[in-house]
């Protein structure tokens, strides 16, 4: 080589070894998953329960102490005293063993929050 080209040489290296960590670094830039927003929090509504409760058909069978002319098969006016958001988040979705007579609800995890929301306030 002469000391022309060596130069060109040279000189066309450093450029492309300034070039290459930085469309590196572009695409390690590029490949990272966007960061997570965390879901935002939806408080659970015990007024839309309600009127989920009577949408849903709880109330054919329940009376509580806004449906007193709802069914008779179990009254829930009190059931917020007796149990817990994760006792009756699980019961309601799967009743089957403690009241066969009662279908598991179907509906979305949020409209079933509601309805708990709900029934806690039945004490
Ligand atoms: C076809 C009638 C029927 C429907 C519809 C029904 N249930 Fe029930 N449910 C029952 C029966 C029967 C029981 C058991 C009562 C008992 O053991 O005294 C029960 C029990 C319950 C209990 C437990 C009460 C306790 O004190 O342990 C809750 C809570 C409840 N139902 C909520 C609901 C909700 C919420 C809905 C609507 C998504 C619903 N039910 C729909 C018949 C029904």
């Amino acid at each position: 080589m002469t000391d022309r080209s060596t130069r060109t040489f040279v000189a066309l290296a450093a450029t492309v070894a300034l070039l290459l960590p930085v469309a590196g670094i572009n695409a390690a830039q590029k490949k990272k998953p966007a960061p997570k927003k965390p879901a935002p929090v939806k408080k659970a509504d015990p007024k839309a329960g309600m009127a989920l409760f009577a949408s849903e058909g709880c109330k054919t069978c329940h009376k509580t102490k806004d449906h007193a002319d709802g069914g008779a098969m179990a009254d829930l006016s009190k059931v917020g005293a007796e149990h817990t958001a994760a006792q009756l988040t699980a019961f309601i979705k799967n009743p089957a063993a403690k009241a066969p007579a009662m279908p598991a609800f179907k509906g979305s995890p949020d409209a079933l929050a509601n309805i708990v929301a709900y029934l806690l306030t039945q004490k």
